[in-house]
């Protein structure tokens, strides 16, 4: 294709950073992405494109500087209180009134920069809970592309200006008031797992009851929108609600969410996604990228499968093996040989049999939870909780058993 040489020389920095450099920028919007950089460039006086990745080349710091201005890192304490007030009167009270008095409540605040809405969120959960039932409850990841806002946010303390938007009696509660600034509160902070994530790249978490995702997905072109779109389906559980930004909208986006309020920003995942369902969610797409995204979507599931953090593995009707993930084959070591033997005869498949029968097992049309099972093996006693879930086709008729096992300590 013959682009305009400024377009040319705009791919082939975008093909420089990703393949020289390692750093991927292919899915974010084009437009926002040259006027940062034509901004980044009128400040260091490059003129074009071509200079610039030489100026990268002999600038081993610049690459940093670079980030730094794709990735904005902006954020505030409950930004946008109106949604804040709806998620404590409405959300979270319904996602509490769906569990057991002791089950885990999972949240994920994906791009959380430097940690405040990760913050605002905990202190929702913990008005909501009580302190000691979110320090038993709550199990909360908090990720962001930036190694640098994840530091930040880790480091939990906010100068004056930052704190602004906290209610007076919310920062006396929550925050400790040191020379540095105001630290949000450590033990609270001991539930939070923070981590470097891509969202465009990474596995996602799963079993998600609460997904944040505020003011990132508007940074994205329609592709990876969708692509990343998929990997929240996949880690939010079917009653899970994921939450956007205020001028994010996926109201052209069904049937991958529906939204439970428009106002809010909040989304509950539509059930029973299908291959047409994938590829219609771009439907710009010709067939022969339908069917390369068909392809990409899939493969996604795989790796989102492969490497989730639980170990997770599947049963035919047949009761022998099909598939099982990395953490599983590491927890029960199984190997490739295991695949197809009867699952009565492996290990996970006598720990599911010593508290349930394999008939209740393979016979239940809904989703059954094990709880706090003791599991003897290899030398060391663990405490499971066992999730299985039957997986149908269309009509209804069992395609197999999924079981997720996660260690309930
Ligand atoms: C404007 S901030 C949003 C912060 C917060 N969610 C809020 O709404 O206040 C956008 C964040 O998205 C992060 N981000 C950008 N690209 C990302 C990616 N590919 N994966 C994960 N996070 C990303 C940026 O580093 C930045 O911290």
């Amino acid at each position: 294709m013959n682009l305009p040489q400024g377009e040319r020389e705009f791919e082939a920095l975008l093909d420089y950073l990703k393949h020289e450099r390692g750093c991927d920028l292919s899915g974010y919007k084009r437009t926002t992405l040259e006027r940062r950089l034509q901004h980044r460039m009128q400040e260091i006086n490059v003129v074009s494109y071509q200079d610039y990745i030489q100026y990268l080349q002999n600038h081993s710091e610049e690459l940093k500087t670079l980030l730094d201005t794709v990735f904005i890192n902006v954020s505030s304490f409950f930004r946008d209180r109106d949604i804040w007030d709806y998620l404590a009167s409405s959300i979270i009270p319904r996602i509490i009134a769906s569990k057991e008095l002791d089950e885990p409540i999972r949240v994920w605040s994906a791009g959380c920069a430097l940690g405040q809405e990760v913050y605002s969120l905990a202190i929702l959960l913990a008005e909501a809970l009580g302190i000691e039932s979110y320090l038993e409850r709550v199990q909360f990841y908090a990720t962001d592309v930036d190694e640098d806002a994840i530091k930040q946010a880790r480091f939990a303390t906010y100068n004056d200006r930052e704190v602004m938007g906290l209610p007076r009696d919310l920062l006396d509660k929550y925050f400790e008031q040191t020379e540095q600034g105001y630290v949000f509160d450590r033990i609270l902070r001991s539930k939070i797992v923070f981590g470097c994530h891509n969202l465009t790249q990474d596995a996602p978490m799963s079993q998600i009851d609460l997904l944040f995702c505020r003011n990132v997905l508007m940074y994205f072109d329609k592709e990876a929108q969708a692509s990343i779109l998929v990997r929240f389906h996949f880690a939010l559980k079917n009653l899970g609600f994921l939450v956007l930004g205020k001028s994010e909208t996926l109201i052209n986006r069904r049937p991958t969410f529906n939204p439970i309020s428009v106002e809010h920003h909040v989304y509950k995942k539509s059930l029973n996604l299908e291959l047409k369902d994938y590829l219609s969610i771009n439907p710009k797409l010709n067939q022969k990228q339908a069917l390369d995204a068909t392809t990409r979507q899939i493969h996604i599931w795989q790796t989102a499968y492969q490497t989730s953090p639980f170990a997770q593995l599947a049963i035919a009707p047949n009761g022998r093996l099909v598939v099982a993930n990395e953490r599983a084959n590491a927890l029960f070591k199984l190997t490739p040989n295991d695949l197809n033997r009867p699952f009565k005869e492996l290990e996970p498949g006598k720990l599911v049999g010593s508290s349930i029968s394999l008939k209740t097992l393979y016979g239940g049309r809904s989703p059954m939870t094990l709880k706090n099972i003791e599991w003897s093996a290899y030398k060391e006693t663990k405490y499971l909780d066992i999730f299985i879930t039957p997986v149908f086709d269309r009509e209804r008729r069992l395609l197999g058993i999924n079981l997720t096992f996660i260690d309930s300590g």
